[in-house]
């Protein structure tokens, strides 16, 4: 588990000279994903991005997030510790709901088929979070442990060709995650650090893909230079 702020991204774009994209993708949400961690942070979604999508296997989990944004709402951006990471679950939550004035849109389903409905309707650039995997956590288990390289074939589908991906977790590449009892938590054996490399160069051969370690943690982030 691990979280990208906007500050890589505004690092990256300031080394291409290019601008931030303003829509946010995220792929696996948990209790709030990142909108939650840049709002804890700044007391705001104005920062960075104009819109953000996060698209979670768990209902559950959906209605906690949705409790969180919720309770964000209501005490305008700045809710006391216990709210802002409350386990209520929202039992009213539906499919699919924006908050904060349709600035945030929270989709249940699978990100390997949700991803695809969302870049359906996407005009622009932008920048994503593919961050869904089962784990040891209470983490959602879909068809697939790690729906990446999914995730990945639908962005090569769609006709923007430069949008700014970035990818948690790369130290797993190519290994299994077991928990405390030996058991297989998620299984990235077919997810290898080539099959990925491949992949975002099919989007685009031009990518420029790095690992990076910002908090001890890999990840993979490719951007147009
Ligand atoms: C590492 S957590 C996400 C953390 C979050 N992105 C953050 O930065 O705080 C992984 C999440 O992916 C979810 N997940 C697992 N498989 C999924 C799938 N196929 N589609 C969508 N979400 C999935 C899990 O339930 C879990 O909540």
């Amino acid at each position: 588990m691990g979280y990208i702020l906007p500050e890589i991204y505004k690092s990256i774009v300031q080394n291409t000279n290019k601008q931030l994209p303003k829509i946010f993708i995220e792929t696996g949400t948990y209790k709030g994903g990142v909108p939650h961690q840049i709002i804890e942070k700044t007391q705001t979604l104005d920062e960075c991005f104009n819109h953000y999508y996060t698209i979670e296997l768990s209902e559950d989990i959906c209605k906690c997030a949705s409790r969180r944004y919720k309770y964000i709402e209501e005490y305008n951006y700045n809710p006391p510790f216990n709210k802002l990471h409350t386990d209520e679950l929202d039992e009213s939550f539906k499919k699919s709901q924006s908050y904060f004035d349709n600035r945030l849109t929270l989709i249940n389903g699978d990100s390997a088929i949700e991803l695809k409905n969302v870049l359906e309707n996407l005009n622009e650039t932008a920048c994503f979070w593919l961050d869904a995997h089962s784990g040891a956590q209470q983490y959602a288990k879909g068809n697939q442990d790690v729906p990446l390289l999914t995730e990945l074939e639908h962005i090569k589908n769609h006709s923007i060709k430069n949008h700014i991906i970035a990818i948690d977790d790369a130290h797993l590449f190519g290994e299994r995650q077991v928990n405390g009892r030996g058991e297989i938590v998620c299984d990235y054996t077919d997810v290898s650090y080539e099959r990925v490399e491949n992949k975002i160069l099919e989007i685009n051969p031009n990518y420029d893909i790095g690992i990076y370690t910002p908090y001890n943690m890999e990840m993979i982030i490719a951007f147009i230079p």
